[in-house]
């Protein structure tokens, strides 16, 4: 597919799509998390986390936005099941809030709220949706984090307690686990950058939060196993491709640096080769390890999620803060509602890289989608032709890649509905679905009727059938 050709209303799915490159088996989702659209806060036990204190924080997110009520899946769940069912997914992406099943961060569990994750689990199940388990999307516990969060090494070991919890109530029915959700966005924009939960800006208190996570990820995936033989436990990265702004040498370092930053420092450990030595001398702060660890976070895993959204284009920025770079605007580049960059080729090269790179033996994409300002029409649809078109583009690659051997699994799409954007708020839309924060009211997108029409082309017509 042209990058540049626009995708037209009657472009056949068969003509922009290499379907049949797709296996049988593969999961056809939508993705989630718990704060994006739970709400219900205070009820059934549950404890504030550290976006429940950042977004009623003045000034840290748009319009003052909070997850209080958000989409009220905590009351609607049984409705947005059916939404998946109308959309012909077999496989729903979501995440557990450790304040309601946790909410004393290391201290007993609280039944309430397990349970609703478990009913929930059993209707997804009987409506023939495969749940795919996220432990940790972002909502720490904020008594955890009044006690130091991630900087602090307890906070990993509580991690574990928490899933094996988990684990051992869902696990006779959920195979599909991930540790973390984007641990880069917890440990750098959460801080360093400090424009997420907790809001810091210390160089140090995210390399340690970094640090942290990973192992946690580690305990956490030894736990689940322990919990639930059978599970099958992955980590999901958002990971970006990095260019340089010129080919002069000081932005191709820093390029290096970039990779290093948001994808590297990630992958490296899980894969055993350890926290990547160029950037532990970028960052110069001394990693909290302890003999051992490195074995624990190289935890074997039996699936890795690749979240991707924008290409990365920086330059050097000498007198900036690590990994002192700069982004750079590509001009002429189209752009979705977040000004993210639409270069559907990152996604392809991306799965060769962590096929050929990393020796991924199996792959999901475990969250790929666009915001755009939608508006409901007065006949009642949503039409989202830039959506679609960035739905079928990526969808267009990822088989690609899997036709030259990336071992991809399945596509999760973000979002199932319009939800809690974090800083941005309610303001930006990544949902196939339409969410209308007044009345709760939701309605399928044309990119949600565009969704359902490939996966029922795949179970129609692609390798099964053919
Ligand atoms: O909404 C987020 C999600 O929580 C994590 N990945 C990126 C999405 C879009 O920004």
């Amino acid at each position: 597919m042209s990058p540049d050709a626009p995708l037209s209303e009657g472009t056949s799915v068969f003509d922009a799509i290499d379907l049949a490159a797709l296996p049988h088996d593969f999961l056809w989702g939508t993705a989630t998390s718990a704060y994006q659209i739970e709400g219900a806060v205070a009820e059934d036990g549950r404890s504030p986390s550290i976006w429940d204190t950042f977004s009623h924080t003045p000034g840290k997110t748009d319009n003052g936005d909070h997850g209080d009520i958000a989409c009220d899946h905590y009351h609607r769940w049984r409705q947005d099941i059916d939404l998946m069912r109308r959309l012909g997914t077999n496989a729903y992406r979501l995440s557990i809030a450790w304040p309601r099943v946790m909410p004393g961060g290391d201290g007993p569990v609280n039944p309430k709220g397990l349970a609703f994750y478990d009913e929930l689990t059993d209707a997804l199940l009987e409506a023939g949706i495969t749940p795919s388990v996220t432990l940790y999307h972002w909502d720490l516990p904020q008594v955890l984090q009044d006690r130091g969060g991630w900087p602090e090494r307890a906070t990993a070991e509580h991690f574990a307690a928490y899933a094996s919890a988990v684990a051992e109530r869902l696990g006779d029915r959920v195979s599909h686990w991930t540790t973390l959700n984007e641990p880069s966005c917890s440990a750098w924009i959460g801080h360093l950058e400090g424009t997420m939960a907790p809001g810091l800006t210390d160089l140090t208190a995210a390399v340690r939060a970094s640090y942290h996570l990973l192992l946690g990820h580690g305990l956490a995936a030894r736990a689940i196993r322990a919990a639930a033989p059978g599970a099958e436990v992955g980590i999901v990265n958002n990971l970006s491709t990095v260019f340089p702004a010129t080919d002069r040498p000081e932005d191709e370092a820093a390029a290096r640096r970039h990779d290093g930053h948001v994808n590297r420092w990630w992958l490296d450990p899980v894969h055993g080769r350890g926290f990547p030595a160029d950037m532990r001398e970028v960052y110069g702060v001394d990693l909290p390890e302890r003999p051992g660890d490195l074995d624990v976070i190289a935890a074997p895993l039996d699936w890795l999620g690749l979240n991707y959204y924008f290409p990365a284009t920086v330059a050097d920025d000498p007198a900036g803060p690590a990994p002192r770079v700069r982004p750079v605007r590509r001009p002429g580049v189209p752009r979705t509602g977040m000004d993210w960059e639409v270069d559907a080729d990152g996604i392809e090269t991306l799965l060769l890289r962590l096929t050929h790179e990393y020796g991924a033996r199996k792959i999901y994409v475990t969250e790929n989608g666009s915001a755009f300002p939608d508006v409901v029409r007065a006949d009642g649809t949503v039409d989202d032709p830039g959506r679609q078109d960035y739905l079928v583009r990526h969808l267009a690659a990822c088989a690609s890649a899997a036709g030259k051997g990336a071992p991809l699994a399945g596509y999760f799409a973000w979002s199932l509905l319009d939800n809690f954007e974090w800083a941005y708020g309610y303001g930006k839309r990544f949902g196939l679905v339409h969410v209308d924060y007044r009345t709760q009211a939701r309605t399928i997108k044309g990119s949600g009727h565009r969704y359902a029409e490939i996966v029922r082309a795949h179970r129609e017509r692609g390798p099964e059938a053919v």
